[in-house]
């Protein structure tokens, strides 16, 4: 796309202006805009910050707002949607988008090679194998080298125009230098995804807004498309891989590019024109045998991608070749779809139960007829809260589309109406505690039902697992089945009877000889001297988690001095906000968590807090914080690493913040650290190298 010149001299530009802002001429100004959008959303290597993209783009913003007359069709500025006349007019395609066959093992895949040979008289067909990318497929056309129309595919003769739109998406460029490759129009097809990460920051956005989620990255993707509005699809962050030439005209007395003898090339043409193609994804393969065995090595690697795939598209690489065997009404013979494994399933909703956590949250669990997705059989879905039910419109014996993206949790999609024989029936969320029938509570700003009924045995019973957890006071050998079992049979009911468990009782009982009594009993011993926070983590307080736990530990020396604190001085603390501050302040002023705290005490726990801290680590003193999935090691035990040594985890980002150390997929922390100069950002083998120092 640009050469090592250009780079040179768009860089010197961009370092001058970074060294000291200054105005510059509107053309040099947008040409350094465009080469940023282009580091950033197609070779995802932004080389400045947002703040100073941010100040270039208000220079451009500014000259142009002095001299309308001055912008140009594709400014960087023309992305911005500012209108809302959307009309969706229906628009014929250049060349009908058809769609592919689909191909689901090792026979489907020589069937399709073998017809291909017929067809063609060869011994050997070379393919290019890409990712077949689960989005929503657009078409677009550039004209004298001006990006002129994007349209949806409809129903594959004609799509609905959706420009406006397409160029809220920033690896669409605006324009592209079709006349260096003497091409006068061009229409071309590709697919709008939604990356994982987007998705999930987006669906975190509309959780804080308590507005409904969306089901999955392809769903996001395909419903932005018609949006009214251009800057509700701007917000979605969306991405777009162009896979596809489906029609060219050449100016007068030009050459055919002579990339566009093979799709593998047309690919290589696509990326060189700016266009965010499978160059690097794609594969050329000399056989099918080889296809075949790539398609199985990279259904493993699915989930590692940063985006959704369903599958591989492999493609006959030769043009001339493609052309020959043509195409029949539905689908080219020249390429075809391999399906990797189902992770979506249409299955009955059955019953609904509804389960009680240990801060009283009732939560509706979809009991469902249980079905394989991926490998793995489900037979029930958290169903989050009252009103995912009812944006959902999920009833009693309805039909519904569950998917399992990845290492996901299995989510309900949607049900399917069509398929309702009239016997649904509506859920009805319970008005009283399904546990201990106490009246349901629900606070203002919350989407839970609750039950605040302190006595309520779900939530006592609840509260007690969490305490001995693996996170908290990690009594090992203590598994929720016993403390369900001890609790049934009135052996124990509230945590400090952990400590004062009647052992004679509990060894005549089933399945307890006497190693696991004595193991048991150790471990329960053992748990007495925990570092402080573990206690504090493991007494539950609404909103604090293990990290915070560790910051307020760290802050007293005995836990009860966190009852001396007032709201003001808690959220003085790293990463304490009015809400965690409320909720610290409010547990540490019931007297029945100070009488639990002080019996607890008197069975022998430590109350203490000890510096753990190796003062003298080589990470002493450091602030780290990890960011996207780390491949070599556990998140877990990089942290244990980092305090071995004598550093801090924060929870977020913040200028006390000395490493950003970043996984696979990092997002909006990575961001955040950017902007900030004095954070270090390394990667996950950059932090190994730091701890053997
Ligand atoms: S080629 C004639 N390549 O899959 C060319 N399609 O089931 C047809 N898709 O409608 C398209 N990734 O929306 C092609 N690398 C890829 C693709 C791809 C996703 C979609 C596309 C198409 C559907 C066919």
């Amino acid at each position: 796309m640009y050469n090592q010149q250009e780079i040179q001299s768009l860089q010197k530009f961009t370092k001058d202006f970074i060294e000291s802002p200054h105005k510059m001429d509107l053309a040099t100004l947008r040409k350094v805009l465009k080469f940023h959008e282009y580091q950033y959303y197609v070779l995802s290597s932004p080389l400045i910050a947002d703040v100073e993209y941010d100040l270039l783009y208000q220079q451009l913003i500014a000259v142009e707002k002095a001299n309308p007359h001055l912008i140009s069709m594709d400014s960087p500025s023309q992305r911005v949607g500012n209108s809302l006349n959307n009309q969706f007019q229906t628009i014929p395609h250049l060349v009908p988008m058809l769609s592919l066959e689909n191909s689901y093992n090792a026979e489907d895949l020589n069937d399709f090679d073998r017809k291909g040979r017929e067809g063609a008289l060869l011994n050997e067909i070379t393919y290019c194998v890409e990712p077949k990318f689960d989005g929503a497929s657009i078409s677009l056309v550039y004209e004298n080298d001006m990006l002129v129309r994007a349209c949806t595919r409809g129903d594959g003769v004609a799509g609905e125009e959706i420009t406006q739109n397409i160029k809220q998406i920033k690896s669409i460029p605006l324009s592209i230098p079709l006349s260096s490759y003497g091409i006068q129009q061009i229409e071309i097809r590709g697919e709008v995804i939604m990356s994982k990460k987007s998705f999930q920051d987006f669906n975190e956005k509309l959780q804080a807004k308590k507005l409904a989620t969306l089901a999955n990255p392809r769903n996001a993707a395909s419903g932005s498309l018609r949006m009214k509005d251009p800057k509700e699809v701007a917000e979605r962050n969306l991405d777009a891989f162009i896979y596809h030439i489906s029609f060219y005209s050449l100016k007068e007395n030009a050459t055919i590019p002579a990339l566009l003898k093979t799709h593998s090339g047309s690919l290589e043409l696509l990326w060189n024109m700016g266009f965010r193609s499978p160059q690097k994804e794609k594969k050329v393969i000399s056989n099918i045998a080889g296809v075949i065995e790539f398609c199985n090595d990279f259904e493993k690697e699915r989930d590692k991608l940063p985006y959704e795939i369903d599958g591989l598209v492999i493609k006959i690489d030769d043009f001339a070749l493609q052309e020959k065997l043509g195409m029949t009404s539905h689908h080219p013979r020249w390429a075809i779809a391999y399906k990797f494994k189902a992770r979506q399933a249409t299955t009955l909703l059955e019953n609904v139960e509804f389960q009680v956590g240990r801060t009283g949250a009732v939560t509706p669990v979809a009991k469902l007829k249980s079905v394989a997705i991926g490998g793995v059989t489900v037979s029930s879905i958290s169903m989050h809260n009252e009103e995912y039910i009812i944006e959902k419109d999920l009833r009693l014996g309805d039909t519904v589309i569950i998917e399992r993206a990845g290492d996901v949790i299995p989510q309900i999609v949607q049900s399917i109406p069509a398929l309702r024989k009239g016997t649904e029936k509506i859920i009805e969320f319970p008005t009283k505690c399904p546990v201990c029938d106490y009246i349901l509570e629900k606070e203002e700003a919350e989407a839970v039902w609750r039950c605040n009924n302190p006595l309520c045995s779900a939530q006592v019973v609840e509260k007690m697992i969490h305490f001995v957890s693996k996170d908290a006071m990690d009594i090992k050998s203590f598994g929720d089945a016993n403390i369900r079992k001890f609790y049934e049979l009135g052996l124990l009911n509230s945590i400090p009877q952990i400590y004062q468990l009647d052992f004679d009782t509990i060894s005549k009982l089933e399945g307890f000889g006497k190693k696991s009594v004595d193991n048991l009993k150790a471990a329960i011993e053992a748990s007495k001297t925990q570092p402080l926070y573990r206690l504090i983590f493991g007494l539950g307080i609404r909103f604090v988690g293990e990290t915070t736990a560790k910051t307020i530990a760290a802050q007293v020396q005995h836990i009860l001095d966190l009852a001396k604190l007032t709201e003001e001085q808690l959220q003085g603390f790293e990463d304490v906000g009015v809400k965690v501050a409320n909720s610290i302040y409010q547990f540490f002023h019931e007297e029945k968590n100070i009488t639990l705290i002080q019996n607890l005490e008197a069975l022998g726990l430590n109350m203490i807090q000890t510096n753990t801290t190796a003062v003298d680590g080589n990470l002493s003193g450091l602030n780290f914080l990890f960011t996207g999935t780390l491949t070599q090691l556990k998140r877990s035990d990089a942290e244990a690493m980092v305090e071995a040594r004598g550093g801090h985890i924060l929870s977020g980002v913040s200028s006390k913040l000395n490493y950003l150390v970043v996984g696979e997929d990092a997002g909006s922390k990575l961001e955040k650290a950017k902007k900030i100069a004095t954070i270090k950002i390394i990667t996950e083998a950059e932090f190994v190298e730091l701890t053997k120092n």
